[in-house]
């Protein structure tokens, strides 16, 4: 997504070869406005999904999951990361190590807000090692619920986890891919230049 692209390069900080701060737009302070375009692109390559339910993970995700929710015309539920007053059995939970932030979470969804015969998609804000994804997609499992995508703000095409999730058949769409983040210079794969 072009409009991604270019606020990445304009307002993005390198922190080191492997970290990207995008604190001015996406994970801290949110541009609705971008969030909006980046809502309808999501909705637009997953429309032919008979998507029933957008689901994310607590918290930088949850902008992206609404405004592609409200596009496709149904519901956002968003996987807590802190322990919950409800009672475990009401809950389908899993464990997410994330190697970024050297810690684990417990990330779980009411039995309430996800069922057999959902027709998930799942969005996040990045995509590394791909962690967050196998614990929501293990969460989707245990409703008997279906997988039928994931959409990732900025995958970070250098780590791990976008190879070995399309390894698996699970189909991602990201809008936008860095190759490399070297030198303190954002560089975008080369093919990633669509909408
Ligand atoms: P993974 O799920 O793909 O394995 O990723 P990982 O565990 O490495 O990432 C854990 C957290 O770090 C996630 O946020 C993820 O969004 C964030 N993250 C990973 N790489 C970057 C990066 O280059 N830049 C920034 N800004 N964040 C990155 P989280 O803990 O879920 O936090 P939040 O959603 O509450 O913001």
């Amino acid at each position: 997504m072009r409009r991604l692209q270019e606020r990445i390069l304009r307002d993005g900080r390198v922190l080191s070869s492997t970290v990207l701060k995008v604190d001015s737009f996406l994970n801290h302070q949110i541009d609705p406005e971008l969030m909006k375009e980046m809502g309808e692109t999501f909705a637009h390559r997953f429309r032919e999904k008979g998507i029933t339910k957008v689901v994310t993970l607590e918290s930088s995700g949850i902008a992206p999951a609404a405004m592609t929710a409200l596009e496709l015309g149904v519901p956002a539920v968003f996987a807590r990361k802190r322990k919950s007053l409800t009672l475990a059995d009401d809950l389908y939970s899993a464990e997410v190590y994330s190697y970024t932030k050297q810690e684990r979470n417990q990330i779980s969804i009411s039995r309430d807000f996800l069922s057999s015969g959902d027709q998930v998609l799942l969005i996040d804000d990045f995509l590394a090692n791909g962690q967050a994804v196998l614990g929501l997609s293990e969460i989707v499992k245990q409703a008997d619920a279906t997988l039928a995508g994931v959409g990732i703000v900025i995958e970070k095409g250098f780590q791990d986890g976008g190879r070995m999730l399309r390894e698996k058949g699970i189909h991602i769409e990201s809008l936008a891919i860095i190759d490399s983040l070297s030198d303190q210079k954002i560089r975008f794969q080369k093919e990633d230049v669509t909408v």
